[in-house]
């Protein structure tokens, strides 16, 4: 299960429900700014699965996950800012190589109300189009060929 936005919120309440109903056998991966939030949720989760915590600008982490990919269950914290394109790409990239398959998608990150100017990031993306909008586009086509239901389809 992947959930973007999983850190806190409505993200956070269904990657909670959804891991403790398993009893902790899956492969959850959060994605969010602040690993601080990922922990605190990890240390609420059933204990058992490994906690891997990855920053892409941090070369060691991802080839940790790499070698270990695969082998058990798993809680993985990945850092991203959905408002940053080519951060955003990354992580997906980062997924796709990891993960065969996607079976549960959750696209609930982003602020929950924001007033005020328009404000472009240093990417030249409209912060409110990026947030809500953008991202969640960018996100499904760079999982398209990894998401479970994607593929029953094509296989079928
Ligand atoms: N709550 C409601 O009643 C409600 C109603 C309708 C729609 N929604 C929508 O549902 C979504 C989630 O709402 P929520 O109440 O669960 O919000 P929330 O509690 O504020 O959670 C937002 C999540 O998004 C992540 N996030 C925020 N900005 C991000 C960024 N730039 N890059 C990466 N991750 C980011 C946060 O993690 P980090 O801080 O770690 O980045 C957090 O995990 C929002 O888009 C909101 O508009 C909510």
């Amino acid at each position: 299960m992947v959930v973007f936005g999983g850190t806190s919120g409505i993200g956070q309440a269904v990657a909670r429900r959804f891991v403790e109903g398993l009893g902790g056998r899956v492969k959850l991966v959060v994605v969010g700014r602040r690993r601080a939030r990922g922990e605190r949720l990890f240390g609420i989760l059933p204990e058992g699965p490994r906690r891997v915590y990855v920053d892409l600008d941090d070369e060691e982490s991802p080839a940790e996950v790499s070698r270990e990919d695969g082998q058990g269950c798993s809680y993985t914290f990945l850092a991203c800012d959905i408002s940053l394109p080519s951060v955003l790409n990354r992580a997906c990239a980062w997924l796709r190589e990891r993960y065969k398959r996607v079976n549960f998608l959750m696209l609930t990150a982003g602020p929950a109300f924001s007033v005020g100017e328009r404000k472009v990031n240093e990417e030249g993306v409209e912060e409110r189009l990026g947030t809500w909008v953008y991202w969640r586009f960018a996100v499904l086509g760079g999982l398209m060929c990894v998401s479970s239901s994607l593929l029953s389809v094509c296989e079928s």
